[in-house]
C-alpha cells in the first residue's frame, strides 16, 4: 500500500504494529485493524461519547483523532477494564443499578468514568452529572447510570 504509516502502539497491555493509511480514525483502527468492536461509533463528530477510550490513562474521542496520532501510546478500550468472569467495580455496577438498556453508549461511559472515579472516587450526584455530561445516552434517561457511580464509588472506596 502506498503512503501508509507504520504504527506501534499499545491497547489494552499488547503491543501491535500496523500499516495503516496516515487518514485512518482511531475508532476505525481499532474496530476495524484489531477487531475490537466495543468501542462503538455514533456521531463520528465528537458529540456522543460512544467512542470515548483512554489514551494514556485519559478519556478521548476516538472518532476525532487519526489513529498515527496514538503512536508509542497506550491506549485501553472497553475490552480492558474487565473480562466477563472479573468484570470493573463500575462495570458490575452497571449491572445491578440497571444502567444500561441497547447498551450502545454503554462502553463510552463506562471508559469515561473509569478515568473520573480515579481523579474523583467520591463524586456528589452534581459531580457525577457534570462528568457524563459529554456522553449521550437515548434509553436510560442518565438517573440509573448516576446510580451506578454512586454504587461503583461505594464499592471501589470499600
Ligand atoms: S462517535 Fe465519537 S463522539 Fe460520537
Ligand atoms: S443504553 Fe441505549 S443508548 Fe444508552
Amino acid at each position: 500500500m502506498e503512503n501508509t504509516f507504520t504504527l506501534s502502539v499499545t491497547v489494552n497491555g499488547t503491543s501491535y504494529q500496523r500499516s495503516v493509511d496516515p487518514r485512518t480514525l482511531l475508532s476505525d483502527f481499532l474496530r476495524n485493524d484489531l477487531g475490537l468492536t466495543g468501542t462503538h461509533v455514533g456521531c463520528e463528530h465528537g458529540v456522543c461519547g460512544a467512542c470515548t477510550v483512554l489514551l494514556n490513562g485519559d478519556p478521548i474521542r476516538s472518532c476525532l483523532l487519526f489513529a498515527p496520532q496514538v503512536h508509542n501510546h497506550e491506549i485501553i478500550t472497553v475490552e480492558g477494564l474487565g473480562t466477563m468472569d472479573d468484570l470493573h467495580p463500575l462495570q458490575e455496577a452497571f449491572q445491578e443499578a440497571h444502567a444500561l438498556q441497547c447498551g450502545f453508549c454503554t462502553p463510552g461511559f463506562l471508559t469515561t468514568l473509569v478515568s473520573y472515579l480515579e481523579e474523583n472516587p467520591s463524586p456528589t450526584e452534581e459531580e457525577i452529572r457534570e462528568a457524563i455530561s459529554g456522553n449521550l445516552c437515548r434509553c436510560t434517561g442518565y438517573q440509573h447510570i448516576i446510580d451506578a457511580v454512586k454504587l461503583a464509588a461505594g464499592k471501589m472506596n470499600t
